[in-house]
């Protein structure tokens, strides 16, 4: 039998040496790759969802957190730090803690989804609610770790984008070959960044003969890179992708720019709709963030730039139980309550409708 053994150890021999050295793994990656035959009818394409809230925290960021936390224990260091919408410091938090280590996490004031501030709290990270947005955080988290012995874990860590790229590898070795399409949400453009990396790798290594496009959204309040300015007070209700001023702008637009790719906004209500139809109709429930690929595809598919066809991976990134409360709401933005009733079954039958 095969035991999935993490992604450092699964791909040893496309990343670099130091990272076996102490690895640190809680047997993050190896997600599913999910054919979405509701997506299909509704887009024309042949739709895959990289299912990454099946990582050991609920998000794609321990691919990268394995890559960073084992990073920083080969260089034998004690402290971590990171500034995060969340995602990042529940998966900090808990590689951390595999590691011996003491996390700090800085989070924008009161923008965090309860889902992720319980998880940091839980894996005894030392949460500190910054008074800013993500973008302060991470300045501060960045002026931190230059001043003090402490190790920067965010996507600006070279080591995340190597944990992270192995995403690509994994969709290649699932499909047999590159997708037509990749799309996912983009907030501080690690992952984008991380996905094509991984394809251009793959590429040189001779598994695949050609590459994607990459199709990256951001939400609409929080679109930078869409609107070619950093946004000073960015809005969503995509939480974690809340961000203003990403990181990774640059590698961001050659990504989409080398893959003849587009990065495009999507309307809080397009991530909604998305959200609805990938928890009611296709059966993958993801927090509001995550929607923002498969909110894109179908908005593009509308507009007919979808070709007929075409096969499309969407990463997901965050799984549902992260951020519930948007799934406790009717489309018209109600409040859903369970309807009470005795524990008679004629009565259950009834309201059944059977
Ligand atoms: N989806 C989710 C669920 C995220 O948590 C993030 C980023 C993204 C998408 C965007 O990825 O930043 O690489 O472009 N969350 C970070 C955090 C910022 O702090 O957890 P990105």
């Amino acid at each position: 039998a095969h035991i999935w053994r993490g992604v450092i150890n699964e791909y040893a021999d496309l990343l670099p040496a130091h990272l076996t050295e102490k690895t640190v793994t809680l047997g993050e990656g190896g997600t599913p790759l999910v054919a979405a035959r509701r997506l299909n009818e509704l887009t024309g394409a042949e739709v895959y969802l990289k299912v990454e809230g099946m990582n050991p925290t609920g998000s794609f960021k321990d691919r990268g957190m394995t890559a960073a936390i084992s990073a920083a224990a080969a260089r034998g260091a004690k402290v971590v730090v990171c500034a995060s919408t969340g995602n990042t410091s529940a998966s900090a938090a808990a590689y951390a803690t595999a590691a011996g280590m003491t996390c700090a996490v800085l989070v924008p004031d009161g923008k965090i989804a309860m889902g992720k501030l319980s998880q940091a709290i839980a894996h005894g990270a030392t949460l500190l609610q910054v008074d800013g947005n993500f973008d302060d955080c991470l300045v501060a988290a960045r002026k931190l770790a230059e001043a003090y012995p402490v190790e920067l874990v965010n996507s600006v860590n070279p080591d995340r984008i190597e944990g992270q790229k192995t995403a690509s590898f994994e969709v290649v070795d699932a499909l047999g070959s590159a997708p037509d399409i990749h799309a996912l949400p983009v907030g501080n453009a690690g992952n984008i960044t991380a996905y094509w990396k991984g394809y251009r790798e793959y590429l040189a290594a001779g598994r695949i003969d050609r590459l994607p496009q990459m199709w990256g959204f951001q939400a609409a309040g929080a679109a930078p890179i869409v609107k070619g300015h950093p946004i000073d007070a960015p809005e969503t209700i995509a939480t974690a992708i809340r961000i203003g001023n990403p990181a990774s702008w640059a590698q961001a637009e050659a990504a989409r720019d080398e893959s003849g790719g587009v990065i495009e906004a999507v309307t809080d209500d397009e991530i909604l709709a998305a959200h609805r139809i990938l928890s009611a109709e296709v059966g993958v429930f993801v927090e509001p963030a995550s929607a923002a690929g498969a909110a894109g595809l179908l908005k593009r598919a509308e507009q007919g730039l979808v070709p007929a066809g075409a096969r499309v991976v969407i990463t997901v990134t965050g799984h549902g139980l992260k951020d519930p409360q948007w799934a406790l709401r009717g489309a018209d933005g109600s409040e859903v309550t369970p309807q009470r009733i005795s524990a008679d079954v004629v009565s259950i039958a009834d309201a059944l409708g059977l």
